[in-house]
């Protein structure tokens, strides 16, 4: 009865799980939201009433697939100053990042493409590149991004048509990628001829370190398509993201999202423009780095305190997820189980890989949900689950 398509589709093994992390008494790493405490709610609230009460007639109507246009250009503006848009692109906003993904994979992708990404990746990414029956081949992530000297051989035998890449703060390992990284993989693109689909939800949540330039601000060929979202920075619940991309590409995502929900939501666009003229968007941010930090920190230092010694994790500089390391033998899929009994929950790294069965020893942590308190009491939980687990 169903498609191709959608045959290896399978539903986030958290969202089955929901049930369970509804507990009283959980709790849950599992998700991957920003602190609801950090929502303008307020604000908001004012700006789109006064919105509904004074131009209604635009925001109740049909708007323009390419976004609205004070929305449009405050983030090309804001974009411009990274070095993000050059002129061969053209930027549009989108229903989240999410769409700008699925926007660039039904452009590009034909049946049997091959897609070559981190593993672990974004499991939202990894369902559209599916649903397109696109071939994933996953390359393992180092604690400087993807291992760009293994993406190199494999391209010695494999023709491929796109990298898609987390390359900041990454989902799920909270990995950013190095600038010289950055410059080979687009070396590379240029001499194999592929695209680079750079998604980065969480480049603007740097806590500690350095930034990092993306890749699209190397990118003189157009060659790199950018996703942004507004998701962590504001709320996802507006559904609000962009896309960058050369012209040429552009023309057909913007086909592609006519047929897909003809543009994105009047209403969040105009509310996300009178925040951005009214407030100030940046310390907004800052913020939402101070209790990323704070909450990172704890985790950190809870899990350093509190898991067995053998148990790794990376250390990110800045957006909401770790990722940790079990010793050989572990199976996450199996601990998580127990964890929840527990009270406890993780995501499973199977649920991150391209090939799930390579996940066993992974587990994704979030750390932007939960206060100090409760999460060092989590990571005690499960320090005794993984130890009673051996
Ligand atoms: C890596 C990555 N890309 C894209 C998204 C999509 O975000 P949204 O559609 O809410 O903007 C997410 C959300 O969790 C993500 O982690």
């Amino acid at each position: 009865m169903f498609a191709d398509r959608v045959q290896s589709l399978k539903g986030s093994a958290i969202r089955e799980m929901f049930k369970l992390l509804a507990q009283p008494d959980m709790i849950s790493f599992a998700g991957g939201a920003p602190a609801p405490e950090l929502f303008p709610g307020e604000l908001l609230g004012e700006i789109s009433q006064k919105i509904l009460k004074e131009n209604a007639k635009v925001a109740l109507q049909y708007g323009i697939t390419e976004g609205y246009v004070p929305l449009r250009e405050y983030t090309r503006a804001r974009m411009e100053k990274k070095g993000n848009i050059h002129d061969h692109d053209e930027l549009i906003i989108t229903s989240g990042g999410q769409q700008a993904l699925d926007l660039t994979f039904k452009s590009l992708l034909n049946e049997g493409d091959t897609v070559v990404l981190e593993s672990p990746s974004f499991i939202g990414g990894m369902n559209s590149l599916r649903s397109y029956n696109a071939k994933l081949h996953g390359i393992e992530i180092e604690e400087d991004g993807m291992n760009i000297d293994l993406l190199e051989e494999y391209l010695k035998d494999n023709k491929i048509k796109l990298v898609y890449t987390i390359s900041t703060f990454q989902n799920p390992s909270g990995i950013t990628m190095s600038a010289e990284k950055r410059k080979r993989l687009l070396d590379l693109a240029s001499k194999h001829d592929f695209y680079i689909l750079e998604d980065n939800p969480y480049g603007e949540l740097r806590f500690t370190g350095e930034d990092v330039p993306t890749i699209k601000s190397f990118d003189t060929e157009g060659r790199v398509i950018y996703a942004g979202s507004y998701s962590k920075t504001i709320s996802p619940g507006l559904r609000l993201g962009w896309a960058i991309a050369r012209k040429d590409i552009m023309e057909k995502m913007i086909i592609c999202k006519q047929v897909s929900d003809v543009h994105t939501c009047v209403l969040p666009q105009m509310m996300a423009a009178e925040f951005f003229a009214g407030f100030d968007f940046d310390a907004h941010i800052e913020k939402s780095k101070v209790l990323y930090r704070e909450r990172a920190r704890a985790m950190m230092d809870a899990m350093d305190t509190y898991f067995p010694k053998e148990c790794t994790h990376t250390v990110p500089e800045g957006g909401i997820f770790l990722w940790c390391t079990l010793p050989e033998g572990y199976d996450s899929d199996a601990l998580l189980k127990q964890a929840v009994a527990e009270k406890v929950a993780f995501v499973a790294g199977s649920t991150c890989m391209p090939v799930p069965e390579e996940g066993a020893r992974y587990m994704r942590f979030n750390y932007s949900l939960t206060a100090p308190d409760k999460i060092k009491e989590g990571i005690i939980r499960l320090g005794e689950v993984i130890r009673n687990a051996r």
